[in-house]
């Protein structure tokens, strides 16, 4: 996926502005103030990345604010400068030919954004779909992770086999699976990757409030993405906002509760109700909650079907009544240990 506005989303960065970008414009116009006031002080180079910095957060009203979802290009702007489909495919348990076949439905209905991990064993099958299909590559856009244990401790060869696994030239987001020993060694090891232009975009996955409290001051790169599972059973809605309010896009796992709890999901009657209402799925409900909330959604599927389905997302608009009712399906009911 292409890079816009550059020079924005690095002067913010720098200027420790992440949080502020997020924000309203005006909210973004007072940061801007007080950056520029800040670095008044400074030498000549400083006050020109504040000139720079006014400039690009003026240009940022035109180019639209990182994180807000587009609906019309179906894009969402990271704080890292890059654009990321709102919805993909995910491609937990898939095996190699299922995985590559899966990919392969994605990208010939017009799907663009991939799920993978280490953890998975399939990165190989997700690179091979890639270098098969006729979307040129900078379409696409591919999530791998890191896995703690080895892979943590060694963290510069578990990025280059990703790199050689995957054999897409670059890797364009890269998360760390989830908390665990040398976590901050291993994420500052792809700072040092998106230094040398190996990854795009970096960030976490099941890293919640307290994780993040602890982490972040302990890292250069504001992550770009933190991936956490969300579906209507197990809801987050007071980690959603905390995340979104750093600058930091939210991607659910489980939309549909996972193996073993889709069939309850899917055929809840609150669901079902506003599916039928809308002459839809609910899977495509559920997917559309997630959006209208601002949350990217990966569902995992074997079905070029269902991977159609799952894409078949701007058609229909859920009201705010009916928002409201599958928000009151919560019930903190969480499918995974992470
Ligand atoms: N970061 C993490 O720790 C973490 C953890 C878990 C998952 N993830 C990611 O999140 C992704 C999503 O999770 P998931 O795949 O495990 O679970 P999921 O998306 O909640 O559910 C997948 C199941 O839903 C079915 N399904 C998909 N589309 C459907 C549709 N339109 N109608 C009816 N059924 C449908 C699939 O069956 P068919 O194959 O028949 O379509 C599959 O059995 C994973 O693939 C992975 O990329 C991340």
């Amino acid at each position: 996926m292409k890079r816009k506005i550059p020079a924005i989303i690095a002067l913010l960065s720098a200027l420790g502005f992440a949080a502020c970008i997020q924000g309203t414009a005006q909210a973004e116009a007072n940061g801007a103030n007080q950056a520029a006031s800040e670095t008044a002080t400074e030498d000549s180079s400083a006050e020109t990345d504040s000139a720079d910095f006014l400039d690009a957060v003026d240009s940022s009203a035109d180019a639209g604010l990182p994180g807000a979802f587009d609906f019309e290009t179906h894009t969402v702007l990271l704080n890292s400068g890059y654009e990321m489909p709102i919805m993909g495919l995910g491609t937990y348990s898939l095996s190699d030919e299922e995985c590559y076949n899966s990919v392969t439905a994605l990208l010939e209905a017009g799907g663009r954004l991939i799920d993978t991990a280490y953890m998975y064993g399939n990165e190989a099958a997700v690179g091979r779909a890639v270098r098969d299909s006729d979307v040129p590559r900078e379409e696409i856009f591919v999530i791998t992770k890191l896995y703690p244990g080895e892979q943590f401790a060694n963290p510069e060869k578990a990025i280059q086999d990703a790199l050689d696994k995957l054999d897409i030239g670059y890797i364009d987001m890269m998360l760390l699976h989830h908390p665990g020993e040398n976590d901050v060694k291993a994420y500052q090891e792809m700072e040092q990757a998106v230094a040398e232009g190996k990854i795009h975009s970096i960030g976490l996955s099941n890293w919640y409030v307290d994780e993040l409290e602890e982490f972040l001051p302990q890292v250069t790169i504001t992550p770009a993405l933190v991936q956490n599972e969300i579906h209507p059973y197990y809801q987050e809605n007071d980690v959603i906002p905390y995340i979104q309010d750093l600058g930091i896009v939210v991607q659910g796992w489980y939309p549909f509760g996972g193996r073993g709890h889709t069939a309850e999901l899917l055929s809840d009657s609150v669901i079902s109700e506003i599916a039928a209402a809308h002459g839809v799925t609910s899977a495509q409900v559920i997917l559309r909650w997630n959006l209208q909330k601002g949350v990217v959604v990966i569902p995992g599927s074997s079905n070029p079907d269902h991977i159609r389905e799952n894409l078949d997302l701007f058609g229909f608009e859920l009201s705010d009544d009916e928002m409201e009712r599958i928000n009151a399906l919560d019930r903190g009911e969480k499918h995974d240990w992470y």
